[in-house]
């Protein structure tokens, strides 16, 4: 016969063991892959919260899914959005866009949301170029399918840290990603905006920018130019280690050519962002200053530890 207390602990069991995977962010899945170099491009697996997003069936940008429901894009993807939402499709799970498996899923989108402060009509650089793409129906999360961590808005990147941008676009001002089609990353250090806003006033350009890295933008590069986002990686992820996970840095915005020495990439910024997003995703949770965690993590943490508490307990 089991005793009273064990059969307690196993009746507990499955409610423990439910709430210990929930209480783990699924952002959160990625923290391993950091520890030990970069996992090797080819699985697949390495960045799952990459989407394409396709206009009348093409490739135009890139996003990053934050939420079963939702991708941060950029606005300057969406021209005319209005008209054209149902033009659009995500593609999510997708590793080869000319070659996909039964591990890539494709959505329609239910709304777009450009930042308000986003005008098509503005002379460049672009301001406030950060969109919601919220999806037709939730996504199951698998292996190939993942959100990505979004900072709060006090989280500072390290200049020091090197991020990766990822995305199906040119590789060379022109030139096409050939077939299939094979996503692409590459290792970018942030440069802070003022050090950013210097290289492009040194630039010697017609006609001259000045200070054109607003408060919302980020830059990422080398200043000897050779790696960098290109046209059609718009929209996608710059992802950034951040206390042992994964989190969503920048959105792919805009540049002078591509790879250019001295003009690296601008981004904007997820954090500046990040209570535009929460207003309008308000369950949404984020990676905080300090404690390395996920929002979501902590609450169910208590009854774990009493419940394990309660099983050392019965064993006694
Ligand atoms: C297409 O994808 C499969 C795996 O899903 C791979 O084995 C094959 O080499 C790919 N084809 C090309 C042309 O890369």
């Amino acid at each position: 016969m089991v005793p009273f207390s064990l059969a307690v602990w196993l009746l507990l069991l499955p409610v423990l063991l439910q709430d210990a995977a929930s209480s783990e962010a699924v952002c959160e899945a990625q923290a391993q892959r950091i520890i030990g170099g970069r996992p090797a491009p080819s699985d697949g697996l390495s960045w799952p919260w990459q989407v394409s997003i396709f206009y009348q069936g093409k490739h135009i940008c890139g996003g990053a899914l934050i939420a079963e429901k939702w991708v941060l894009s950029a606005a300057h993807c969406f021209p005319n959005f209005k008209m054209q939402t149902k033009h659009y499709v995500v593609v999510l799970g997708a590793y080869q866009l000319l070659n996909t498996s039964s591990n890539t899923v494709t959505s329609d989108i239910q709304r777009i949301i450009l930042h308000p402060s986003y005008d098509s009509y503005d002379t460049p650089p672009p301001r406030g170029d950060i969109a919601l793409v919220e999806l037709k129906s939730p996504v199951s999360f698998t292996a190939y399918i993942r959100p990505i961590c979004l900072p709060e808005a006090s989280v500072q990147f390290s200049m020091e840290e090197s991020c990766v941008v990822t995305g199906w676009g040119e590789i060379q001002p022109g030139v096409a990603l050939p077939p299939p089609l094979t996503l692409q990353e590459v290792k970018v250090p942030l440069i802070d905006r003022e050090k950013c806003n210097s290289l492009f006033n040194a630039a010697q350009r017609e006609p001259p920018l000045y200070n054109p890295v607003g408060p919302g933008m980020i830059c990422a590069g080398y200043q000897e130019g050779g790696k960098d986002s290109c046209q059609g990686d718009s929209g996608g992820p710059l992802a950034c280690p951040y206390d042992g996970h994964w989190v969503l840095a920048g959105v792919v915005s805009w540049g002078i050519g591509c790879g250019r020495p001295g003009l690296p990439g601008v981004y904007s910024s997820v954090p500046f962002y990040a209570t535009w997003i929460s207003q309008h995703i308000p369950s949404m949770t984020f990676a905080m200053r300090g404690n390395g965690g996920v929002n979501g993590r902590e609450q169910n943490s208590p009854a774990v530890i009493l419940l394990l508490v309660f099983f050392a307990l019965t064993l006694l």
